[in-house]
Parts: structure tokens; sequence; C-alpha cells
């Protein structure tokens, strides 16, 4: 990992953990396996714990680390660093996606209930109408949390997550997924629905599916018609999901709204119109950890190496079958 992602990685406490879980030198960061330092210490290592800006660990780098069992990644998404030629060598993976779900979906709650509360429009009027008495009641009859239905594509780790932080709501949540079955949805407190059939009838669609080759553009512009006038489209997942020209024109028209965590491109021009649409709230891919949410991944990780320094199997691992369905 990068060595400024190790510092605010590691707080002392988590130092601390590491040095007694496992033999380390804590000041032997790597962003690079090719360097004499990296050699060494590739050379003795039995677990490498990673982090954003880890390199690839390709072949080479494998046949410098032959007593190699393990890779404990602190963020989400191993698909930058573990290679074929890892899961050819049978090397354990896990990963703190799990932890790194949990502000997605903070932010994603928010964005839910803020949405149909319409909080953005509200803001916007009570400031343009500058001091004037309004009827908000009136204006805002279309607002509120009460029945609303709420559309989930994706019970992934984040989606999961949502679908428990909905629970308390009185909401109707449908879930979209190729992967789960109609008995589970209602488990996790959703009914099962086709991609069309929540596009149609819901008035917040979230996304939160891996971006796959399977999944790339499943947000169409047909679904994206589908929508109710005034419904909301969240995105924390990637830009890639959804066809972007055909949701700038919705947004443009005004038709729906959209709360975008991400884009494509990210970083969008700056003549986008998404940066100041009224019914646009933008930002710039922050919804999953930062800041002190680093702490919960660092602790996610620790808890996975300590199983792994007891022979336990990892909480979460990360399987090769599953690769074309993981983020
Ligand atoms: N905005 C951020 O800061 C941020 C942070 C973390 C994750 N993400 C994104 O959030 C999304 C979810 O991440 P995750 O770690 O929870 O994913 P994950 O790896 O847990 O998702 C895998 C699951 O997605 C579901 N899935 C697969 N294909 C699907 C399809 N076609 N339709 C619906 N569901 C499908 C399956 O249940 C599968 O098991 C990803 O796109 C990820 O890149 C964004």
């Amino acid at each position: 990992m990068r060595p400024a992602v190790a510092s605010a990685l590691l707080d002392a406490e988590a130092r601390r953990r590491l040095l007694d879980l496992v033999d380390v030198e804590l000041d032997v960061v790597l962003d690079d396996f090719t360097t004499p330092t990296a050699r060494t210490a590739l050379a003795a290592a039995e677990v490498l714990i990673t982090g954003w800006g880890c390199p690839p660990i390709d072949e080479a780098a494998l046949r410098a680390a032959p007593r190699l069992r393990a890779v404990v990644h602190t963020a989400g998404s191993v698909k930058p660093h573990i290679t074929e030629a890892c899961w050819r060598r049978g090397i354990e993976v896990t990963s703190a996606a799990s932890a790194n779900a949990v502000p997605v979906a903070e932010y994603t709650l928010a964005a839910i209930l803020f949405a149909n509360k319409r909080v953005l429009f509200a803001r916007d009027e009570y400031r343009a109408a500058h001091g004037r008495e309004d009827d908000w009641h009136a204006r805002l009859a279309a607002a509120g949390n009460y029945r609303r239905r709420i559309g989930i594509i994706g019970a992934s780790r984040v989606g999961r997550r949502v679908l428990e932080l909905l629970s308390p709501f009185d909401l109707d949540v449908l879930l979209s997924d190729p992967h789960v079955d109609p008995a589970e949805a209602v488990r996790l407190g959703a009914r099962l629905a086709p991609l069309p059939e929540l596009f149609a009838r819901c008035d917040v669609v979230s996304v939160h599916a891996p971006q796959v080759p399977s999944t790339e553009g499943m947000v169409s512009r047909a679904l994206l018609a589908a929508m109710p006038d005034g419904a909301t489209l969240i995105n924390t997942a990637r830009g890639a999901l959804i066809d972007q020209q055909a949701l700038q024109e919705e947004l443009v028209s005004g038709r729906i709204n959209a709360v975008l965590d991400v884009t494509t491109p990210e970083v969008l021009p700056a003549s986008s119109p998404l940066y100041t649409l009224p019914n646009v709230l933008l930002t710039p891919h922050i919804a999953g950890s930062m800041g002190g949410e680093l702490a919960r991944m660092a602790a996610f990780a620790l808890d996975e190496l300590q199983r792994w320094t007891q022979g336990v199997p990892f909480l979460d691992p990360i399987l090769p079958e599953a690769w074309d369905r993981t983020a």
C-alpha cells in the first residue's frame, strides 16, 4: 500500500495489535515489489497486509515470495492487485469490503430519507422565497417517508447493509439480484422484483451491484424512462452501471432526481450540467471509508489476520469462483 495510506489506516492501537499478532516491521511499507527492500521482505513473508496503492501481486512478485500463503486487504476491492497467479498458487484472500460497506450504506440511507422528504427542493425553494410566507404543506404534499417504495439493485455487501438499515422504516422494499432467490429476499426484508418492475414502481432506486462485464450499462435508457416523475436514482456503485447520457438527459429535463457519488467519467468535465442542476446531489466518490472510518477497515482486517494466525477460516473470504460477480 502507499505509505501515506498505512499512516492513515494504522493508529497506535492497530499498530500494537499488529505487533501482537505477527512478526512485522511496521516501517516496511511497500508500493513497489521490485526494490531490494521489497525483495527482502517478500522472501520472508507468509501473509501480505495490503491496502490502497498495492501493486499487482503477479508471477514475479509471487516468485519473490515463496512462503506467501495469504493476503489480507485493508480496503474494499482486491481486483487491482489479486491476479490469476495468486489463485493458481492457492493464496487465501480476504478484504475489509464489509467494513467499507458500512459508510456507503449510511450515505445511502441518508440519501433515501432526504430524497423522499424532498429536502433539496425544500432548501432551494425556501432560499428563493427569501423571507416570504409560503404554504409548505401544500407545496410539499408529495413529500415524506411513509409507505414509499424503495428499489435496491444488488444484495451486495453494501446492498445487504442498506436493507438492514431500512428495516425500521415504514417503507416497501423491492430487490433485484439474479443471485438471490425469493425466500432470501424476504429474509433480507424485501421482495424480489425484476428490474423493469423495480424502476417503474419505486420512488427511489439505489444501485449497489458490482461493476463486472455483465452489469455495465445495466441501468438502461428504457429503465430510466420507466421511472415515475419525481423519482430519485441513487448511485454509490460505479458510473459505468448506468447509461450516463440517458441519465443526464432525464436530469436536465428535470423529470427525475439523482444522488450520484460516482459517475462516468470520474471526474466529470467542468462543462457537465450535473454540477449545478437543482435536482442533482453530486459528491466526489466519498460514500466509502474516509477519515476516522479507515480505522473500521483496519480493525476488520486485523480480525481476519487474527483468525488466520489461529487457523480459523476468514469471515469474509474472497473466492475465485465468485470473481465475476464481486466488486
Ligand atoms: N462509493 C464508494 O465509495 C464505494 C465504496 C465501496 C463500494 N462501492 C461500490 O458499491 C458496489 C457494491 O460493493 P460491494 O463490495 O458491496 O459488492 P459485492 O462484491 O459484495 O457485490 C457482490 C454481489 O452483488 C450482487 N450482484 C452481482 N451481479 C448483480 C446484478 N447483475 N444485479 C444485481 N446484483 C448483482 C450479488 O449478490 C453479488 O454477490 C460496487 O459497485 C462497489 O464498487 C462504492
